[in-house]
């Protein structure tokens, strides 16, 4: 059976740690609080919802969804500003739609302001991809947020975790729960059989995980459960029970459904390895988000021929977005024909990664994009800087490290410890 190891990160999002990539799936520092930061902010997602009617997402290495939930949460957050703004300027502002509102109570004001946001709002789709089911399945249940936990002791051994653990976080980004209600309703549309899927109901049914799944996202599985094809008198009742459930108990579902009839969303989960999936799609991204685990566990998705294919698929306005600061990467970017950025937040004062995009004109208006400094171009053309290369996409891991050892050896370049050592002399 496949086992989970949770534990709730410095902000109160579940994280997960894989013991055979000895690697973490989320910083430490706090799951959710990597994926605003590192991939939506960077982004200028409101940049692309502005100037496209659609709006295609590549989440490589989904996991248990963050980055994409990130960005959905996002798009909820700029409907609701944008209705709201629609709203107070068709009321202040002397037009035929300001008029006709001005007669209107503020709950017609509101709809009418929401009908005309939704013309405008791009439709989006999220093409999400990751080679782990479970992981998939489980996305909707793991908790994104929890206001009063209480660090738990890890089940699993991890110096480095348990010191990074004690780094306090001041939690800013939440998750709507609607977010989570869509992405278990596009599962069960894609996946048909998931109602029968062993690993899922038993994980789900472990006591020792059960403070880190949503409650309520458990439940609605368990009623879509008993209600799928079910048109019999007890289901009807069943269905009965359960809308007076949430007429008059759960205020926030009842909002959620509401969210949930008026958004243009398509989110299409796939189950491969991610080199298949761009190799056979024929879709253009506007923006990508790429988040493997580091070059050195998961060579595969860092490769020259795999950015090649990134290359193929961004929208000449596209940005990928990725957490790695490294000078393989950014090499490999720029072989592939790439304009590169570092990632950089001025009011946390924090380098964040990486960011490849085509058109150099999309960094004027986005504050998170900075220039390479001299030192981190010096870097790129060091040792540090040799590239992996995955030829016909379809080398294992082991076997593009190997190579890449084997070049590195024999390189003549400059090693990466010598350069910093001489750039710190040159300072000096
Ligand atoms: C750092 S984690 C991603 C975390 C994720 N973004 C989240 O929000 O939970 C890396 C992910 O890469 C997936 N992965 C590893 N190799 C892959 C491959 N060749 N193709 C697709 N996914 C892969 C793993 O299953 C794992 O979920």
């Amino acid at each position: 059976m496949c086992k989970l190891y949770p534990y709730f990160t410095n902000d109160g999002s579940v994280g997960l740690f894989s013991p055979e990539a000895d690697d973490i799936y989320h910083s430490t520092y706090g799951a959710l609080s990597e994926a605003y930061e590192k991939f939506i902010l960077p982004a200028n997602i409101e940049y692309y919802f502005k100037q496209y009617k659609k709006i295609n997402v590549l989440d490589i290495c989904y996991g248990i969804g963050y980055n994409s939930k990130s960005f959905l949460n996002f798009y909820f957050d700029y409907e609701k500003n944008l209705t709201k703004k629609l709203y107070n300027e068709a009321i202040y502002t002397d037009n035929i739609l300001g008029k006709f509102l001005n007669i209107l109570n503020r709950k017609n004001k509101l709809y009418i302001a929401k009908i005309h946001t939704n013309n405008i709002l791009p439709e989006i789709f999220i093409h999400a991809i990751d080679n782990d089911k479970n992981l998939f399945l489980l996305s909707p249940f793991i908790k994104t947020q929890n206001r009063f936990f209480v660090r738990d002791k890890l089940s699993f051994e991890h110096e480095k975790i348990n010191k990074l653990r004690k780094v306090k976080v001041k939690s800013k980004y939440k998750i709507k729960k609607e977010v989570n209600i869509i992405i278990l309703k596009k599962l069960i549309e894609n996946f048909e059989n998931i109602f029968e899927e062993t690993e899922l109901n038993e994980i789900l049914s472990i006591k020792k995980y059960k403070r880190y799944f949503d409650r309520f996202i458990c439940s609605l599985f368990q009623f879509y459960k008993f209600e799928r094809g079910n048109n019999t008198l007890l289901s009807r009742l069943r269905t009965f029970l359960h809308n007076i459930y949430y007429r008059y108990i759960s205020n926030s579902h009842k909002k959620a459904l509401k969210c949930l009839k008026t958004k243009k969303i398509n989110f299409k989960p796939e189950i491969d390895d991610a080199r298949n999936v761009i190799k056979n799609s024929d879709m253009t991204y506007q923006i990508i988000f790429l988040d493997a685990f580091t070059p050195a566990k998961c060579p595969c998705l860092w490769s020259k021929e795999f950015f090649d294919e990134l290359f193929k698929h961004l929208d000449d306005n596209g940005l990928v977005l990725t957490y790695s600061n490294s000078a393989c990467v950014r090499n490999a970017f720029l072989q592939s024909g790439f304009h590169i950025a570092k990632i950089y937040n001025a009011e946390l004062n924090k380098y964040y990664g990486t960011a490849a995009f085509k058109n150099k004109n999309i960094m004027i208006n986005n504050n998170f994009l900075h220039e390479l400094s001299e030192y981190d171009l010096g870097l790129i053309k060091t040792k540090a800087g040799i590239v992996y290369h995955d030829k016909n996409l379809s080398l294992n891991n082991e076997v593009i490290l190997a190579a890449h050892k084997k070049e590195t050896e024999n390189s003549n370049l400059i090693s990466s410890s010598k350069f910093i050592k001489m750039m710190k002399n040159f300072d000096t």
